[in-house]
Protein backbone atom coordinates (compact mmCIF):
# COMPACT_ATOMS: atom_id res chain seq x y z
CA UNK A 1 0.00 0.00 0.00
CA UNK A 2 1.56 3.57 -0.77
CA UNK A 3 1.44 5.87 2.40
CA UNK A 4 -1.24 7.60 0.79
CA UNK A 5 -3.72 4.34 0.46
CA UNK A 6 -2.59 3.61 4.39
CA UNK A 7 -3.69 6.74 5.68
CA UNK A 8 -7.05 6.81 3.67
CA UNK A 9 -7.22 3.11 5.42
CA UNK A 10 -7.08 4.11 8.75
CA UNK A 11 -9.22 7.37 8.22
CA UNK A 12 -11.95 4.84 6.82
CA UNK A 13 -11.80 2.64 10.06
CA UNK A 14 -12.16 5.06 12.36
CA UNK A 15 -14.76 6.50 9.99
CA UNK A 16 -16.92 3.13 11.01
CA UNK A 17 -16.89 3.79 14.44
CA UNK A 18 -19.65 6.19 15.09
CA UNK A 19 -22.39 5.94 17.64
CA UNK A 20 -24.59 6.89 14.62
CA UNK A 21 -25.27 10.50 13.55
CA UNK A 22 -21.91 10.82 10.63
CA UNK A 23 -18.69 10.26 13.39
CA UNK A 24 -20.00 10.60 16.82
CA UNK A 25 -17.04 8.89 19.12
CA UNK A 26 -17.44 10.85 21.77
CA UNK A 27 -14.54 10.86 24.67
CA UNK A 28 -14.69 8.19 27.66
CA UNK A 29 -17.73 6.64 26.10
CA UNK A 30 -17.23 2.97 24.16
CA UNK A 31 -17.76 3.69 21.05
CA UNK A 32 -13.99 5.65 22.14
CA UNK A 33 -13.12 2.80 23.45
CA UNK A 34 -13.37 1.19 20.42
CA UNK A 35 -11.78 3.98 18.14
CA UNK A 36 -8.48 4.05 20.49
CA UNK A 37 -8.31 0.16 20.03
CA UNK A 38 -8.72 0.32 16.50
CA UNK A 39 -5.97 3.26 16.41
CA UNK A 40 -3.81 0.83 18.87
CA UNK A 41 -3.52 -1.95 16.47
CA UNK A 42 -2.98 -0.07 13.58
CA UNK A 43 0.03 1.46 15.32
CA UNK A 44 0.91 -1.94 17.07
CA UNK A 45 0.80 -2.94 12.84
CA UNK A 46 3.67 -0.20 12.42
CA UNK A 47 5.87 -2.29 15.14
CA UNK A 48 5.71 0.86 17.77
CA UNK A 49 5.42 0.14 21.12
CA UNK A 50 2.23 0.90 22.06
CA UNK A 51 0.59 2.40 25.74
CA UNK A 52 -1.86 4.18 27.19
CA UNK A 53 -2.02 6.46 29.75
CA UNK A 54 -4.40 6.76 32.77
CA UNK A 55 -7.09 9.34 30.89
CA UNK A 56 -6.90 7.55 28.30
CA UNK A 57 -4.35 9.03 25.92
CA UNK A 58 -2.55 6.56 23.30
CA UNK A 59 0.93 6.80 22.77
CA UNK A 60 2.60 4.77 19.97
CA UNK A 61 6.91 4.60 20.19
CA UNK A 62 9.35 4.23 17.86
CA UNK A 63 12.65 4.49 19.89
CA UNK A 64 15.72 6.58 18.76
CA UNK A 65 19.20 5.57 19.03
CA UNK A 66 19.58 8.24 22.28
CA UNK A 67 17.16 7.20 24.82
CA UNK A 68 17.49 9.51 27.59
CA UNK A 69 16.84 12.01 24.58
CA UNK A 70 13.41 14.12 24.75
CA UNK A 71 10.94 12.45 22.42
CA UNK A 72 9.42 14.18 19.55
CA UNK A 73 5.51 13.70 19.96
CA UNK A 74 3.25 14.15 16.99
CA UNK A 75 -0.55 13.45 16.73
CA UNK A 76 -3.73 14.88 17.61
CA UNK A 77 -7.07 14.06 18.97
CA UNK A 78 -9.75 10.75 18.47
CA UNK A 79 -13.12 11.90 20.03
CA UNK A 80 -15.54 14.26 17.81
CA UNK A 81 -18.29 16.41 18.33
CA UNK A 82 -21.89 14.71 17.88
CA UNK A 83 -22.44 14.56 13.78
CA UNK A 84 -18.96 14.95 13.13
CA UNK A 85 -16.66 14.20 10.34
CA UNK A 86 -14.09 11.93 9.86
CA UNK A 87 -10.81 14.34 9.45
CA UNK A 88 -10.88 16.73 12.51
CA UNK A 89 -8.08 15.23 15.06
CA UNK A 90 -8.36 11.95 13.00
CA UNK A 91 -6.21 13.51 10.31
CA UNK A 92 -3.57 14.62 13.15
CA UNK A 93 -3.08 11.02 14.79
CA UNK A 94 -2.99 9.00 11.59
CA UNK A 95 -0.27 11.32 9.84
CA UNK A 96 1.47 11.01 13.27
CA UNK A 97 1.36 7.47 12.40
CA UNK A 98 2.41 7.81 8.99
CA UNK A 99 5.42 10.07 9.65
CA UNK A 100 6.44 6.49 11.89
CA UNK A 101 6.36 4.28 9.24
CA UNK A 102 7.82 6.49 6.68
CA UNK A 103 10.82 6.75 9.32
CA UNK A 104 10.52 2.83 9.31
CA UNK A 105 10.44 2.34 5.89
CA UNK A 106 12.66 4.80 4.66
CA UNK A 107 15.43 3.48 7.23
CA UNK A 108 15.64 6.60 8.86
CA UNK A 109 17.64 6.26 12.59
CA UNK A 110 16.42 9.22 14.77
CA UNK A 111 19.00 9.89 17.45
CA UNK A 112 15.72 10.98 19.56
CA UNK A 113 12.70 8.94 19.99
CA UNK A 114 9.51 9.60 18.34
CA UNK A 115 6.24 9.45 19.49
CA UNK A 116 2.71 9.63 18.18
CA UNK A 117 -0.20 10.78 20.61
CA UNK A 118 -3.56 10.42 20.15
CA UNK A 119 -5.75 12.55 22.81
CA UNK A 120 -8.68 11.72 24.48
CA UNK A 121 -11.72 14.38 25.14
CA UNK A 122 -10.30 16.76 23.26
CA UNK A 123 -13.70 17.99 21.73
CA UNK A 124 -15.15 18.96 25.38
CA UNK A 125 -18.87 16.93 23.60
CA UNK A 126 -18.87 14.41 27.08
CA UNK A 127 -17.76 16.57 30.20
CA UNK A 128 -18.04 20.06 29.21
CA UNK A 129 -14.52 20.89 29.22
CA UNK A 130 -12.32 20.55 25.97
CA UNK A 131 -8.69 19.80 25.40
CA UNK A 132 -9.36 17.26 28.63
CA UNK A 133 -7.06 14.54 27.91
CA UNK A 134 -4.13 16.88 27.14
CA UNK A 135 -4.58 18.73 30.36
CA UNK A 136 -3.92 15.77 32.32
CA UNK A 137 -0.39 15.14 30.29
CA UNK A 138 0.72 18.36 31.24
CA UNK A 139 -0.72 18.74 34.75
CA UNK A 140 -3.09 21.37 34.03
CA UNK A 141 -5.74 18.81 35.56
CA UNK A 142 -4.66 15.66 38.42
CA UNK A 143 -6.48 12.93 39.55
CA UNK A 144 -7.91 15.38 42.07
CA UNK A 145 -9.81 17.32 39.54
CA UNK A 146 -12.35 14.12 38.22
CA UNK A 147 -14.91 15.13 40.34
CA UNK A 148 -15.12 18.86 38.58
CA UNK A 149 -16.92 17.30 35.12
CA UNK A 150 -19.77 16.22 34.91
CA UNK A 151 -21.07 14.08 31.43
CA UNK A 152 -24.58 14.43 30.42
CA UNK A 153 -25.91 11.44 32.73
CA UNK A 154 -24.65 13.62 35.58
CA UNK A 155 -21.79 11.02 36.25
CA UNK A 156 -18.51 12.52 37.48
CA UNK A 157 -14.87 11.55 35.12
CA UNK A 158 -13.91 9.91 38.59
CA UNK A 159 -17.23 8.06 38.44
CA UNK A 160 -16.36 6.67 34.85
CA UNK A 161 -12.88 6.40 34.84
CA UNK A 162 -12.62 3.12 36.54
CA UNK A 163 -14.42 1.36 33.86
CA UNK A 164 -12.60 3.05 31.15
CA UNK A 165 -8.94 2.86 32.09
CA UNK A 166 -7.09 0.51 30.52
CA UNK A 167 -5.66 -2.36 33.06
CA UNK A 168 -1.99 -1.30 31.83
CA UNK A 169 -2.66 2.29 32.32
CA UNK A 170 1.00 4.55 32.25
CA UNK A 171 0.62 8.32 34.70
CA UNK A 172 -0.62 10.84 32.10
CA UNK A 173 1.72 13.27 33.46
CA UNK A 174 4.65 14.67 31.17
CA UNK A 175 7.73 16.49 32.62
CA UNK A 176 9.37 19.71 31.17
CA UNK A 177 12.16 17.71 30.16
CA UNK A 178 10.45 14.44 28.20
CA UNK A 179 9.49 16.40 25.49
CA UNK A 180 11.69 18.10 22.71
CA UNK A 181 8.71 19.64 20.56
CA UNK A 182 5.15 19.03 19.82
CA UNK A 183 4.04 18.82 16.32
CA UNK A 184 0.02 18.85 15.68
CA UNK A 185 -1.06 18.51 11.82
CA UNK A 186 -4.82 19.08 11.84
CA UNK A 187 -7.22 20.27 9.06
CA UNK A 188 -7.86 23.80 8.80
CA UNK A 189 -11.55 23.97 9.35
CA UNK A 190 -11.81 27.00 7.81
CA UNK A 191 -11.96 28.47 3.71
CA UNK A 192 -8.82 30.49 4.18
CA UNK A 193 -5.91 28.06 2.23
CA UNK A 194 -8.55 26.39 -0.13
CA UNK A 195 -9.42 29.82 -0.99
CA UNK A 196 -5.90 31.05 -1.61
CA UNK A 197 -5.10 27.99 -3.38
CA UNK A 198 -2.04 26.90 -0.64
CA UNK A 199 -1.49 23.80 0.00
CA UNK A 200 -0.32 23.99 4.14
CA UNK A 201 -1.00 26.46 6.80
CA UNK A 202 1.61 27.13 9.26
CA UNK A 203 -0.17 28.36 12.40
CA UNK A 204 0.93 31.67 14.00
CA UNK A 205 -1.28 31.42 17.39
CA UNK A 206 -4.25 29.56 18.14
CA UNK A 207 -7.68 31.95 19.84
CA UNK A 208 -8.89 32.60 23.73
CA UNK A 209 -11.87 30.80 23.88
CA UNK A 210 -14.11 31.14 26.73
CA UNK A 211 -17.27 28.61 27.77
CA UNK A 212 -20.23 29.90 29.67
CA UNK A 213 -23.36 28.38 30.69
CA UNK A 214 -26.03 30.22 31.35
CA UNK A 215 -29.17 29.37 33.33
CA UNK A 216 -32.09 31.34 33.67
CA UNK A 217 -34.62 30.55 36.31
CA UNK A 218 -38.36 32.16 36.09
CA UNK A 219 -42.01 30.63 36.93
CA UNK A 220 -43.76 27.75 35.21
CA UNK A 221 -47.36 28.26 33.96
CA UNK A 222 -50.09 27.57 31.78
CA UNK A 223 -49.83 28.70 28.56
CA UNK A 224 -53.36 29.95 28.24
CA UNK A 225 -54.11 31.55 31.69
CA UNK A 226 -51.39 33.74 32.48
CA UNK A 227 -51.54 37.01 30.98
CA UNK A 228 -48.35 37.88 29.21
CA UNK A 229 -47.41 41.40 31.92
CA UNK A 230 -47.80 38.72 34.87
CA UNK A 231 -45.16 36.01 33.34
CA UNK A 232 -41.48 35.05 34.64
CA UNK A 233 -40.76 33.76 31.05
CA UNK A 234 -36.95 32.51 31.11
CA UNK A 235 -37.49 31.70 27.16
CA UNK A 236 -38.24 35.59 26.33
CA UNK A 237 -34.99 36.54 28.43
CA UNK A 238 -33.16 33.92 27.30
CA UNK A 239 -33.93 35.67 23.16
CA UNK A 240 -33.23 39.23 24.59
CA UNK A 241 -30.06 38.33 26.26
CA UNK A 242 -28.54 36.29 23.28
CA UNK A 243 -30.08 39.01 20.63
CA UNK A 244 -28.05 41.90 22.62
CA UNK A 245 -25.19 40.07 22.81
CA UNK A 246 -24.73 38.46 19.23
CA UNK A 247 -25.73 42.03 17.92
CA UNK A 248 -23.46 43.88 19.94
CA UNK A 249 -20.53 41.73 18.53
CA UNK A 250 -21.58 41.38 15.07
CA UNK A 251 -21.87 45.73 15.41
CA UNK A 252 -18.25 46.15 17.59
CA UNK A 253 -16.10 42.82 16.85
CA UNK A 254 -17.35 41.98 13.37
CA UNK A 255 -13.89 40.44 12.30
CA UNK A 256 -12.44 40.15 16.01
CA UNK A 257 -14.86 37.73 17.77
CA UNK A 258 -16.72 35.26 17.38
CA UNK A 259 -20.34 34.20 19.61
CA UNK A 260 -22.13 30.51 19.39
CA UNK A 261 -24.97 29.65 21.04
CA UNK A 262 -24.92 25.58 20.65
CA UNK A 263 -26.56 24.46 22.94
CA UNK A 264 -29.81 25.39 24.22
CA UNK A 265 -32.58 24.01 26.56
CA UNK A 266 -36.05 25.11 28.01
CA UNK A 267 -37.54 23.13 30.89
CA UNK A 268 -39.89 21.39 31.28
CA UNK A 269 -40.59 21.10 27.67
CA UNK A 270 -43.96 21.38 26.84
CA UNK A 271 -45.54 23.30 24.28
CA UNK A 272 -48.54 24.52 26.66
CA UNK A 273 -46.44 25.75 30.02
CA UNK A 274 -44.27 28.73 29.85
CA UNK A 275 -40.73 27.12 30.77
CA UNK A 276 -39.63 27.07 34.15
CA UNK A 277 -35.77 27.31 33.48
CA UNK A 278 -33.85 27.79 30.18
CA UNK A 279 -30.50 27.07 29.92
CA UNK A 280 -27.88 27.93 27.09
CA UNK A 281 -24.15 27.60 25.88
CA UNK A 282 -21.69 30.65 25.01
CA UNK A 283 -19.15 30.24 22.90
CA UNK A 284 -16.65 33.00 22.70
CA UNK A 285 -13.27 33.63 20.68
CA UNK A 286 -10.78 36.34 19.38
CA UNK A 287 -7.38 36.41 19.07
CA UNK A 288 -7.34 38.92 21.84
CA UNK A 289 -7.50 38.07 25.14
CA UNK A 290 -8.45 41.84 26.14
CA UNK A 291 -11.26 41.54 23.42
CA UNK A 292 -13.01 38.24 25.50
CA UNK A 293 -12.62 39.89 28.37
CA UNK A 294 -14.54 43.08 27.58
CA UNK A 295 -17.34 40.56 25.92
CA UNK A 296 -17.84 38.70 29.59
CA UNK A 297 -18.71 41.88 31.25
CA UNK A 298 -21.15 43.28 28.56
CA UNK A 299 -22.89 39.20 28.53
CA UNK A 300 -22.91 40.06 32.66
CA UNK A 301 -24.20 43.40 32.11
CA UNK A 302 -26.36 42.27 29.71
CA UNK A 303 -27.64 39.76 31.25
CA UNK A 304 -27.96 42.03 34.69
CA UNK A 305 -30.40 44.28 33.02
CA UNK A 306 -32.25 41.45 30.86
CA UNK A 307 -33.04 39.60 34.78
CA UNK A 308 -34.12 43.12 36.80
CA UNK A 309 -36.53 44.24 33.45
CA UNK A 310 -38.33 40.11 33.25
CA UNK A 311 -38.03 39.53 36.41
CA UNK A 312 -35.96 36.40 36.39
CA UNK A 313 -32.48 34.94 37.76
CA UNK A 314 -29.58 34.91 35.34
CA UNK A 315 -26.63 32.93 36.61
CA UNK A 316 -23.62 33.48 33.88
CA UNK A 317 -20.83 30.25 34.78
CA UNK A 318 -17.90 31.16 33.42
CA UNK A 319 -16.54 27.13 33.03
CA UNK A 320 -13.51 28.07 31.23
CA UNK A 321 -11.31 30.49 29.52
CA UNK A 322 -8.19 29.94 27.80
CA UNK A 323 -5.47 32.24 26.79
CA UNK A 324 -4.13 32.75 22.86
CA UNK A 325 -1.31 31.34 22.47
CA UNK A 326 1.64 31.52 20.09
CA UNK A 327 3.30 28.57 17.76
CA UNK A 328 6.69 28.61 18.55
CA UNK A 329 8.63 30.98 15.75
CA UNK A 330 11.64 28.22 15.14
CA UNK A 331 9.21 25.03 14.76
CA UNK A 332 7.24 27.57 12.47
CA UNK A 333 10.35 28.35 10.44
CA UNK A 334 11.64 24.25 10.05
CA UNK A 335 7.81 23.66 8.48
CA UNK A 336 8.46 26.55 5.96
CA UNK A 337 11.30 25.25 5.00
CA UNK A 338 10.05 21.43 4.17
CA UNK A 339 7.27 22.84 2.04
CA UNK A 340 9.80 24.90 0.63
CA UNK A 341 11.97 22.17 -0.05
CA UNK A 342 8.81 19.52 -0.88
CA UNK A 343 7.98 22.00 -3.46
CA UNK A 344 4.20 23.00 -1.77
CA UNK A 345 3.47 26.73 -0.87
CA UNK A 346 2.35 27.20 2.43
CA UNK A 347 1.17 30.17 4.42
CA UNK A 348 0.89 31.66 7.96
CA UNK A 349 -2.16 31.85 9.88
CA UNK A 350 -4.12 31.91 12.76
CA UNK A 351 -6.19 29.43 14.20
CA UNK A 352 -10.21 30.01 15.56
CA UNK A 353 -10.16 26.91 16.83
CA UNK A 354 -8.34 25.26 19.66
CA UNK A 355 -6.60 22.48 19.61
CA UNK A 356 -3.84 20.14 21.71
CA UNK A 357 -1.41 22.21 20.66
CA UNK A 358 -2.05 25.24 22.65
CA UNK A 359 -2.36 23.06 25.95
CA UNK A 360 1.04 21.52 25.37
CA UNK A 361 2.60 24.90 23.57
CA UNK A 362 2.51 26.39 27.33
CA UNK A 363 4.87 23.31 28.16
CA UNK A 364 7.16 22.33 25.24
CA UNK A 365 8.40 23.90 21.93
CA UNK A 366 4.70 23.45 19.93
CA UNK A 367 3.60 24.10 16.28
CA UNK A 368 1.04 22.84 14.23
CA UNK A 369 0.62 22.33 9.76
CA UNK A 370 -2.91 22.82 8.92
CA UNK A 371 -4.33 21.35 5.53
CA UNK A 372 -7.45 22.42 3.51
CA UNK A 373 -10.61 21.00 3.49
CA UNK A 374 -12.94 21.27 1.56
CA UNK A 375 -15.22 24.58 1.98
CA UNK A 376 -13.68 24.68 5.35
CA UNK A 377 -16.73 22.83 6.64
CA UNK A 378 -15.86 21.05 9.94
CA UNK A 379 -17.71 19.48 12.95
CA UNK A 380 -20.33 18.24 10.31
CA UNK A 381 -20.34 15.03 8.32
CA UNK A 382 -19.32 17.25 5.19
CA UNK A 383 -16.11 17.26 5.98
CA UNK A 384 -14.10 16.19 3.44
CA UNK A 385 -10.36 15.98 2.42
CA UNK A 386 -8.71 15.18 -0.82
CA UNK A 387 -5.95 12.60 -0.10
CA UNK A 388 -3.21 14.37 -1.85
CA UNK A 389 -3.73 17.18 0.39
CA UNK A 390 -3.47 14.61 3.39
CA UNK A 391 -0.56 13.07 2.06
CA UNK A 392 1.15 16.37 1.37
CA UNK A 393 0.30 17.48 5.12
CA UNK A 394 1.91 14.17 6.30
CA UNK A 395 5.30 14.90 4.40
CA UNK A 396 5.87 17.70 5.60
CA UNK A 397 5.21 16.54 9.06
CA UNK A 398 7.72 13.58 7.93
CA UNK A 399 10.84 16.37 6.91
CA UNK A 400 10.09 18.65 9.79
CA UNK A 401 10.22 15.84 12.24
CA UNK A 402 13.65 14.79 10.37
CA UNK A 403 14.65 18.58 11.08
CA UNK A 404 13.39 18.43 14.38
CA UNK A 405 15.86 15.11 15.09
CA UNK A 406 19.06 17.01 13.76
CA UNK A 407 18.40 19.68 16.33
C1 LIG B 1 -12.53 22.36 18.81
O1 LIG B 1 -12.92 21.90 17.75
C2 LIG B 1 -12.87 23.71 19.16
O2 LIG B 1 -12.28 24.63 18.58
O3 LIG B 1 -13.81 23.89 19.96
MN1 LIG C 1 -13.24 19.84 16.59
MN1 LIG D 1 -9.81 19.13 16.28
Amino acid sequence: MSGCERIMADIESLKQITDGRGTTRVGFTETYRKGSDCFRKSMEQAGLKVREDSIGNLYGLLEGEDKDAPVILSGSHLDTVINAGAYDGIAGAVCALEAARMIKDNGVKLRHSYEVIATNEEEGTGFRQSLLGSMFVTGDLTEDDTDKFRNVEGKTLKEVLPGFRAKDAVPALRSKDEVKAFLELHIEQGPVLETAGKDIGIVSSITAIAWMTVTITGFAGHAGTVPMPLRQDPMTGACRLIDTISAHTLENYANTAVLTVGRFGLEPGSSNTIPAKCVFTIDLRSEQMEIVQILIDYIRKTAAEVAEKFKLEIDVNLESLRDPISMDLGLRGLIRQSCDELGYSSHEMFSGAGHDAMIFAKQWPTAMIFIPCYRGISHSPDEYVEPEAIIKGAKVLYETILKVDKQ
